[in-house]
């Protein structure tokens, strides 16, 4: 096994960038700021509520997480953003409706103080927004570079000593990786020639990574899952990892359909549909946008249930999944799955889920945490892809010729035993037969 990773301490402050200050970014950072306040817990943060259990049962060792290893601490954290639409963090929040006026007011200063830098923002990305507060530049390496002096002006203004970065943006226009995301070389003469198959995201990545900043992509659009960046990572000793965060719907379906393979029950169709009415639903109500959501959602069954393998099982599956932009919701979307299964002798059953969730409320702790865990793995030396984070994401990142783990109980394991090794613990098997010797 590789040998355990000396990790540099979390000393001095943490920057966590967001592209985009919209209803995600700002549920997570007038979360955080409650939570120093002592007004709220962190629900649904692992980093700061989930122990984790040390060498065997008998043992009785469940240290926390955070103690177990040395984690950046929420009061050691500052919050920078960019965004196309110039509201700061207290306005940016109150219009997403997410978090109640009364929960805003205690922490409205720090808020307010949050003010978006100019975005590298283009409406051939993402065609139901726009807004003033974006960077101008003679071509897209240009905007790039300005995106890199912003991290070195937030890094020295406010005195930090590491930063991460988050996307929080909005999703883009589907894209397949082209000849222009094979090297860096080639990056970067697109770059130059302002080819469009270089999307904003991935000049966000590019700065990021360029700058010495792990970068990780709640979003399904590519960013840094293409060749040329993902050497770029590894070379400058960068963590990345992607794509587009595990909230709602995808998460249930990790859950359920890991039960299904697990006890060999089949399955014929699984339809989804969702109606949500922030400015996320607004944005998939493009379908360009809505393909690079669709593909990222529709992939997780197949790498479960293995229909190859399990012909008779999964050989002939329905899978469909819709979102409908429906704004008298706003951020409370409701999800529903109808779900044909089979049993013994082919009889068929049905399961129906309908998840009536807050999307940013989900989403909150998993870019607190990715933003705490990255900073981690950077210290620790970890670099390129970090398949160890696959938990909080739809579209797993991995490495070339791997297929990506889905099932949300073996990324679970693959998390814990990464901490697990690099706190210099034996990883856990659950073989458990030494219990009857
Ligand atoms: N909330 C969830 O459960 C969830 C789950 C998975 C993925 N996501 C993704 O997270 C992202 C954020 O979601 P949200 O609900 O906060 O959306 P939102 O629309 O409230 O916020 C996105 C913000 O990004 C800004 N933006 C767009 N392009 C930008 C650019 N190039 N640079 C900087 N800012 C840019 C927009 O102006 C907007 O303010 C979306 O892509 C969404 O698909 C959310």
């Amino acid at each position: 096994m590789k040998q355990t990773p000396d990790i540099r301490p979390a000393r001095g402050k943490l920057g966590v960038l967001t592209p985009g200050l919209g209803a995600v970014a700002t549920t997570m950072i007038a979360g955080v700021l409650a939570v120093r306040k002592g007004l709220a817990k962190p629900i649904g943060s692992l980093t700061q509520m989930q122990t984790i259990r040390l060498g065997k049962r008998t043992d009785a060792r469940a240290p926390l997480i955070k103690e177990f290893l040395d984690l950046a601490s929420l009061d050691d954290l500052v919050f920078g953003a960019w965004d196309p639409i110039p509201d700061n963090a207290y306005e940016s929040a109150l219009k997403a409706g997410v978090l109640k006026r009364e929960d805003l007011e205690p922490i409205a200063d720090e808020l307010r103080a949050i003010e978006p830098m100019p975005a590298v923002f283009d409406t051939d990305y993402v065609k139901k927004l726009d807004g003033p507060n974006v960077k101008q530049g003679a071509n897209k390496r240009e905007l790039a570079e300005q995106l890199r002096e912003d991290i070195r002006r937030f890094k020295q203004e406010h005195g930090l000593d590491r930063v991460v970065m988050v996307w929080c943006g909005s999703t883009e226009v589907f894209l397949r990786p082209g000849p222009a995301h094979q090297t860096l070389e080639a990056f970067e003469k697109a770059m130059e020639e302002n080819d469009p198959s270089i999307a904003p995201s991935m000049l966000y990545a590019y700065a990021a990574i360029m700058e010495g900043v792990p970068y990780a992509n709640g979003a399904p659009n590519l960013s840094a899952d293409i060749p040329a960046l993902e050497q770029a990572a590894i070379e400058r000793g960068v963590p990345i990892c992607g794509k587009d965060f595990k909230t709602g719907q995808t998460l249930m379906k990790t859950v359920l359909a890991p039960a299904f393979k697990a006890r060999m029950l089949g399955l014929r169709g699984w339809f989804s549909t969702n109606i949500l009415g922030n400015r996320d639903g607004e944005v998939l109500d493009d379908p360009a946008s809505f393909k690079t959501k669709e593909e990222s959602k529709l992939g997780v069954l197949e790498h479960i249930l293995q229909p190859k393998m399990y012909g008779d099982l999964y050989g002939d599956i329905y899978h469909k999944v819709r979102i409908n932009y429906y704004p008298p919701r706003g951020d409370d979307k409701e999800g529903w799955d109808n779900i044909d299964i089979f049993g013994w002798l082919g009889y068929p059953m049905q399961i129906k889920v309908d998840f009536l969730c807050k999307d940013s409320i989900l989403a909150a702790p998993i870019v607190l945490d990715l933003a705490i865990f990255l900073d981690l793995a950077h210290r620790a030396g970890m670099n390129g892809i970090q398949e160890w984070l696959s938990f909080y994401f739809k579209s797993p990142q991995t490495a070339e010729g791997l297929y990506p783990e889905h099932d949300l109980f073996i990324q679970h394991r693959k998390l814990k035993n990464t901490l697990r090794w690099m706190g210099g613990e034996e990883p856990i098997t659950h073989l458990g037969l030494e219990y009857y010797e």
